[in-house]
C-alpha cells in the first residue's frame, strides 16, 4: 500500500517519496526501499526506520538531524520528472477552485504535459469524476502517466490519457454536452473552442491557462467571436511569501514573477445569445487588423492594442 492509501494513515511505507530536510533547509528526496541504505557525507540512514513509522519524524543521519515528510502534492509537483512547464501550484489552486472543480465532475484536459494539472483536477475529483485528457506528444503522456502513479501509488482508473490533438480527437472520444469543465494549457487554445463547446453542458467552466498576453487577448477574442460562450474574465495570481521572524516581518525579496494569465468563461445553452456588453469597447482598442484575422484580435500586428494611454 503507497502513495494516497498510505497518506490517508500517516504512515510511510515501501515505494513512497521521503524528503529529508537538514537544519539549513537542505532537502534530498528518497524513495523507501525495504533493506536499503541512503548515504550522504554525514553518515547513514537505513530505510528500514522509516518504512511502517509515522510521517513527520526526525532522524539522525551521523551528528545532523533531519525532518522526514512525504511530499505534499506541490512540493511532489515542483520536483517530478518534466516533459513541458508545469503549471505551479500556485495556479493549480486557483483553477480548481476559479472553475470550480468538484467531486463527481468530468473534467476534460488538454495538453497533459508533464501531468501536473492533471493531479490536482484528479485530487478535486474525487473517484467518482473523471478526467478525460489529450496530449499531442506520446512523450509527454508517458512522463505524466509515471509522474502520477508514482504520486499516488499506481493507476487510476478514472484518468484517460487520449493521444492526438483535442480539437480532432474530443467529440468523438467523450459525447457531445457532457463535459462540466474543460481546462485548456497550450500554445493555442482558441483552435479548441468548436470542439470544446459541443463537449461542454450548458453552465459548464471553460477555463484557459496561457502565458502571453498576446495568447490572452487571441483566447478571450475568439471565445467572444464564438458565441457560446458568456463574457471571459482574465486574471493573474501572484504570491509573495513573507518572512516572519519576530518584529521582522517583511515580504519575501525573491517571487516567482510570472507564470501565466488565467480566464475562465461558461458554456451558454444552444441557440442562446450572448447578453450585450454593458461596456462596449471603444472603436481604437480593436484597429483594422481585426477584420483581416476573422475577428480575433492580434495585438502584436496592432499594437495599439498594447498602449496603456489607449486604455478606456
Ligand atoms: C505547457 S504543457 C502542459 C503542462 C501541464 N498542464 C502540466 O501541468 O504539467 C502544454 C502541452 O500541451 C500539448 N498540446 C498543445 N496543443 C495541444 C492540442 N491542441 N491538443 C492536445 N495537446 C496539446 C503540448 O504537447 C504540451 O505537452
Amino acid at each position: 500500500m503507497t502513495g494516497e492509501a498510505t497518506r490517508r494513515r500517516g504512515l510511510m511505507a515501501e515505494g513512497d517519496q521521503v524528503q529529508l530536510t537538514d537544519p539549513k533547509g537542505r532537502m534530498h528526496t528518497i524513495t523507501l526501499v525495504a533493506g536499503k541504505q541512503f548515504h550522504t557525507h554525514k553518515g547513514i540512514l537505513e530505510h528500514d526506520s522509516l518504512i511502517g513509522g509515522p510521517d513527520g519524524v526526525t532522524v539522525a543521519i551521523g551528528a545532523t538531524t533531519y525532518l522526514a515528510l512525504r511530499p505534499l502534492l506541490p512540493d511532489y509537483v515542483l520536483s517530478m520528472p518534466r516533459g513541458a512547464q508545469v503549471v505551479y501550484p500556485k495556479d493549480s489552486a486557483n483553477i480548481v477552485g476559479m472553475a470550480d472543480v468538484f467531486p463527481g465532475a468530468h473534467v476534460v484536459e488538454a495538453g497533459v504535459g508533464s501531468g501536473a494539472l492533471s493531479m490536482s483536477l484528479l485530487r478535486a475529483i474525487g473517484p467518482t469524476g473523471r478526467l478525460s485528457s489529450y496530449e499531442r506528444r506520446a512523450d509527454f503522456a508517458e512522463i505524466a502517466r509515471a509522474n502520477a502513479e508514482r504520486f499516488f501509488g499506481g493507476p487510476q482508473d478514472n484518468w484517460s490519457i487520449t493521444l492526438g490533438s483535442l480539437q480532432d480527437e474530443l467529440v468523438d472520444t467523450d459525447s457531445v454536452n457532457q463535459a462540466d469543465r474543460v481546462v485548456l494549457d497550450m500554445l493555442a487554445p482558441w483552435e479548441c473552442l468548436d470542439a470544446v463547446s459541443k463537449a461542454l453542458r450548458p453552465g459548464g467552466v471553460l477555463c484557459c491557462y496561457v502565458a502571453t498576453t498576446t495568447q490572452l487577448s487571441q483566447t478571450v477574442e475568439a471565445m467572444r467571436s464564438s458565441g457560446s460562450f458568456t463574457e471571459p474574465q482574465s486574471w493573474e495570481t501572484m504570491a509573495r511569501g513573507w518572512h516572519v521572524e519576530g518584529l521582522a516581518v517583511r515580504p519575501q525579496h525573491r517571487m516567482v514573477g510570472h507564470t501565466g494569465f488565467l480566464c475562465t468563461t461558461r458554456r451558454l445553452a444552444d441557440g442562446v445569445e450572448p447578453p450585450p456588453r454593458r461596456r462596449r469597447p471603444s472603436k481604437g482598442m480593436y484597429g483594422e487588423r481585426l477584420a483581416e484575422t476573422g475577428g480575433v484580435a492580434d495585438p502584436v500586428a496592432d499594437p495599439e492594442r498594447l498602449d496603456p494611454a489607449r486604455l478606456p
